[in-house]
């Protein structure tokens, strides 16, 4: 047997046994189904998507269609607190964009080309590869973050171009079954093939394996220092209600949010501190709360009323550092 096949039957072996097999995006056919899964799991964890967001999504927009019938502000309202929001408004995007283009009493649907795919917004190449092997069944392979490790490790590379490792995995894939090659890869480098003590012994790829003995020297880390931004926080209250505008710039853009000020006013009064960390930069917010004599704002909620807004991550643990302020 080659290396080739070697690769392809342990691999195949070894999902059979130990793949996450029962995970509701790999038992469907639906290319929507699918195509949502790999959106919310292109930064989110499986777990996370699995216990909070999936079937919920689903549930309130069961097709692409509902989806694209529905206001931003809902599809965000059921993004909320899976982070990087841009996901939830590609994908509402491009759900309008597909009902747009169906023909006169057909359903919306996905097409299963990747060139075409990868034209729709939030579909990059990744998730055009994903879409394509799991959905359409296409001889192609999937390259995120396991994935690459994985390949680095094979071929003993330390420093990966995206052009190289894209051309190893299409040299690699099962054309026979790149739904449980690509699947099996993705898991193997979620619990065996991990960044900090892989399992070695356990992996169906040990033999062939170019890394092994020293499998954390690939790929080499690429040390990053992520700046902090300083913000001052604004929670303006009138008549116990709190002031939140919607978001208009590109950054958390349509979420609603408590207003960031240059200077803090001198009447108001520092309650604490909330910091929370992006991919390329950790925020560190001081937060005041104001009492306004004169409404100045277009838009005050009770703290209930928020709970159906759609806020991010920051803005939660501001809310929630207020109310506690209030307990105290
Ligand atoms: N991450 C991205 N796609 C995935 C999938 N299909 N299964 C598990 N994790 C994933």
């Amino acid at each position: 047997m080659n290396d080739l096949c070697f690769i392809h039957d342990s691999i195949a072996r070894w999902y059979a046994k130990e793949g996450r097999k029962e995970l509701p995006w790999r038992n469907t056919d639906n290319a929507y189904h699918i195509w949502l899964s790999e959106v919310m799991l292109q930064q989110t964890q499986v777990k996370t998507v699995l216990d909070r967001y999936y079937f919920p999504f689903l549930e309130r927009f069961p097709t692409i269609e509902a989806l694209a019938d529905a206001p931003l502000d809902a599809v965000l309202k059921r993004w909320e607190g899976l982070g990087y929001y841009t996901r939830a408004k590609n994908l509402h995007k491009a759900a309008m964009l597909l009902t747009q283009r169906q023909t006169r009493g057909t359903s919306p649907t996905l097409p299963s080309s990747i060139d075409e795919l990868i034209k729709l917004p939030g579909i990059g190449k990744n998730t055009a590869h994903a879409i394509a092997a799991f959905a359409f069944k296409k001889p192609v392979p999937v390259m995120e973050a396991n994935v690459k490790r994985i390949l680095c490790r094979l071929h003993a590379i330390e420093e990966p171009k995206d052009k190289n490792l894209w051309e190893l995995a299409y040299a690699q894939v099962d054309r026979n079954d790149p739904f449980v090659y690509n699947q099996a890869m993705m898991d193997i480098g979620a619990t065996l093939c991990t960044p900090k003590n892989p399992l070695c012994d356990a992996c169906p790829l040990e033999s062939v394996c170019r890394g092994k003995g020293e499998p954390e020297r690939y790929p080499q880390k690429k040390r990053r220092t992520v700046p902090t931004r300083e913000q001052h926080i604004m929670v303006t209250l009138y008549n116990d209600k709190l002031a939140l505008s919607q978001r208009r710039g590109r950054f958390l853009h349509g979420l609603w949010g408590f207003d960031a000020v240059e200077v803090p006013l001198c009447a108001a009064e520092e309650i604490g501190e909330v910091t929370h960390a992006y991919t390329h930069f950790k925020l560190r917010c001081k937060v005041y709360i104001y009492d306004e004599l004169e409404p100045a704002h277009d838009h005050y909620f009770t703290p209930e009323e928020i709970r159906k807004l759609a806020i991010s991550k920051v803005d939660e643990k501001i809310l929630k550092l207020y109310l506690h302020s209030c307990d105290a």
